[in-house]
């Protein structure tokens, strides 16, 4: 299974997929909206290829999606994976690549799509917080979840501690569902997502 990841910063997600002992996919390429990110040097230490494709740099986001899916289509992928891709897609990029396109988000979706998802599970006064991975489709943070990982809020947490703790079940989970999906037990059908042929 070709996997390409997009990324925009730290990239311990990608250093997660990249480190599972066994893994049933290939890191083939790694795309980033932004130059000098340490996700980049991950990916070269770990002799993957790298492109840098600067948003900044094109006119509108349907360019820059287009722009994107020039490059990623020649690696020729089964799937794409967003680990930290700071960027919304258009539906052109979401449409072409429908059922092999899948994020990860940190929150207990549907609760907490967008931005500064631990701060407001903390002001919220919430007891769990966690992490969900979800295929993509046009509605920001909204296509089927695959998997949730749940996390308790514990008193002193701040957003840093939070999130700390919910990257840990990130780098559990993630490279677990890309695995599903190398070995074709994860699908999106017109019903849902189904995994080993059930329905979630
Ligand atoms: C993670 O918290 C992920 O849930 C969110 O962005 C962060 C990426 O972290 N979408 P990293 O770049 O993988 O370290």
């Amino acid at each position: 299974c070709r996997v390409v990841v997009l990324i925009s910063g730290n990239g311990s997600n990608l250093q997660a997929m990249l480190d599972l002992a066994d893994k049933p996919y290939d890191i083939v390429a790694v795309l980033s909206n932004k130059d000098g990110v340490y996700g980049l040097q991950r990916a070269a230490d770990a002799g993957v290829s790298t492109h840098v494709i600067p948003h900044t740099q094109y006119p509108d986001r349907e360019t820059f999606d287009q722009a994107m899916i020039q490059v990623i289509d020649q690696y020729q992928p089964d799937l794409i994976v967003l680990a930290g891709f700071m960027r919304i897609l258009s539906s052109a990029f979401v449409q072409h690549y429908q059922g092999r396109l899948i994020n990860i988000h940190p929150s207990l979706l549907p609760k907490y799509k967008g931005t500064k998802t631990h701060q407001r599970a903390l002001e919220a006064g919430d007891k769990e917080h966690g992490v969900s991975v979800h295929f993509v489709t046009e509605e920001l943070d909204g296509g089927p979840v695959v998997r949730q990982a749940v996390v308790d809020i514990l008193p002193g947490d701040d957003a840093d501690t939070l999130a700390a703790r919910v990257a840990g079940e990130e780098h559990k989970i993630y490279p677990e569902v890309v695995s599903w999906f190398a070995l074709k037990r994860l699908k999106l059908s017109d019903s849902g997502v189904l995994l080993d042929g059930t329905p979630l």
